[in-house]
């Protein structure tokens, strides 16, 4: 990567990916003590989607970022960087972002992840940022991407009820017209750092029968406590990233929060006085998707038509660490360049197998409603199972060598 410093960064291209597989508070209800009436009246949420067994965070990943490639009128060659932002990443290594560099059919990218949890797409943007203001990289993936469904504990009505899976993305482009990105605020806070974790798995606590046992590889949250951080931290980030774009809050035509809860977005439109008309929300139907709901409400905002040129949005999310970052930026591109992405989908994308056998990794406590909507469709439900890549050729020889 050559090293010409820039004046301007563009959001360029966007694109999102949600998978079919619907779950609804009515299915929840068959499933744990809990009803849609709480469950809207807490959160906001009706349904989310639910990646199917063919699909992962890759998968997803590379149908958003192809999708976001295409609208911003480059093709995947065009690439420098990929970043991807999950806590759901296919393997702990290599990176999710390696997979999609390949599935995307990209040759000269550096590719990785970053972990900043919820916040990962608002961090992974400002790590874009950096390196295409610095000249070391002209346009930058940067994807949102998780499948959480295949870390939430189904029968913990407190966690399952909130989160879902898919892929939003967005290419930033090294440009000298105006607007562009005018302000970027990323925090952490590790005294909440235990306030939604992961426990299970890492090397504070290696995977062993017990903790499969215990459950640790599922999603811990401490709710309440939670939510009181999350609207304190949202604002203060959000000012924080307006001040540093030199324009006021007031000036803003769209925020397109992180989807985690209608009461926590209205909260924080509140403790800012600004008004909900011009606040993004589409949780009712995807949950909370961490690290993929900034890029994919934006993409069905912009489909929508909330996003003409010359608005300036605001970006802003907060998530496990505790993370918390924005992003002010006055919007350039065409809204309808969308179209160029409309006939891309998952069969454009393959993400290259392990040489380990293939595992159908669909959430066991889901596989009733797997069937229920193959039989309603007049599908084989086994013809899913039967999309997982088969494996690709063994690990090489050297690797089975000792010392
Ligand atoms: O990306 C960041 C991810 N995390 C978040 O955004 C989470 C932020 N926190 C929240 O969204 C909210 O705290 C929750 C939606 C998780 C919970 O709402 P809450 O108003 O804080 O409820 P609560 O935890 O104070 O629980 C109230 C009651 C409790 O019963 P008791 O002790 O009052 O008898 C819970 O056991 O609601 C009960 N409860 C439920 N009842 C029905 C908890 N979950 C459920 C449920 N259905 N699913």
């Amino acid at each position: 990567m050559k090293s010409r410093p820039t004046s301007g960064v563009h959001l360029t291209g966007w694109g999102a990916y949600a998978p079919s597989q619907v779950l609804t508070n009515a299915d929840l209800e068959r499933m744990v003590d809990t009803n849609d009436e709480w469950i809207v009246s807490r959160t906001g949420i009706r349904e989310r989607r639910i990646a199917g067994p063919g699909e992962t965070t890759a998968s997803m990943a590379a149908v958003a970022g192809l999708r976001a490639i295409a609208t911003a009128g480059l093709g995947p060659d065009d690439i420098d960087l990929i970043i991807v932002g999950t806590l759901t990443p296919d393997y702990q290594m290599p990176s999710t972002a390696a997979l999609v560099k390949d599935a995307i059919g990209n040759k000269r990218a550096a590719a990785m992840d970053v972990a900043a949890a919820c916040s990962g797409f608002v961090y992974g943007y400002a790590t874009a940022q950096a390196y295409v203001a610095s000249g070391m990289a002209r346009h930058v993936l940067v994807i949102g991407a998780e499948t959480l469904s295949r870390y939430t504990d189904f029968s913990d009505r407190t966690t399952c009820i909130l989160f879902g899976d898919g892929a939003g993305a967005v290419v930033l482009s090294a440009s000298d017209e105006p607007g562009g990105t005018l302000g970027i605020e990323i925090r952490t806070e590790p005294s909440g750092a235990y306030f939604i974790w992961l426990p299970g798995g890492g090397s504070s606590r290696p995977p062993t029968a017990s903790t499969i046992a215990a459950g640790e590889h599922f999603m811990k949250m401490k709710g309440a406590e939670t939510f009181k951080m999350a609207v304190r931290t949202l604002g203060s980030t959000a000012l924080a990233s307006l001040s540093r774009a030199g324009i006021e809050l007031a000036d803003v035509d769209l925020v397109v929060p992180h989807q985690a809860n209608i009461r926590i977005i209205e909260a924080l439109a509140r403790s800012l006085d600004f008004p909900m008309a011009r606040v993004f929300v589409n949780v009712e139907c995807y949950g909370n998707t961490s690290a993929a709901s900034v890029p994919m409400a934006l993409s069905e905002a912009v489909a929508a038509g909330r996003v003409k040129k010359g608005d300036r949005l605001l970006f802003v999310a907060f998530g496990s660490g505790l993370t918390s970052g924005a992003i002010t930026l006055e919007w350039t591109a065409d809204p309808a360049a969308f179209s160029r992405a409309a006939d891309i989908g998952p069969e454009d994308v393959t993400v290259m197998p392990g040489y380990l056998g293939p595992v159908n990794p669909f959430p066991p406590a889901l596989e009733w409603l797997r069937r229920d909507a193959a039989a309603s469709s007049g599908r084989n439900p086994d013809l899913d199972v039967r999309d997982i890549k088969p494996a690709a050729k063994g690990p090489p020889a050297a690797a089975s060598r000792p010392g």
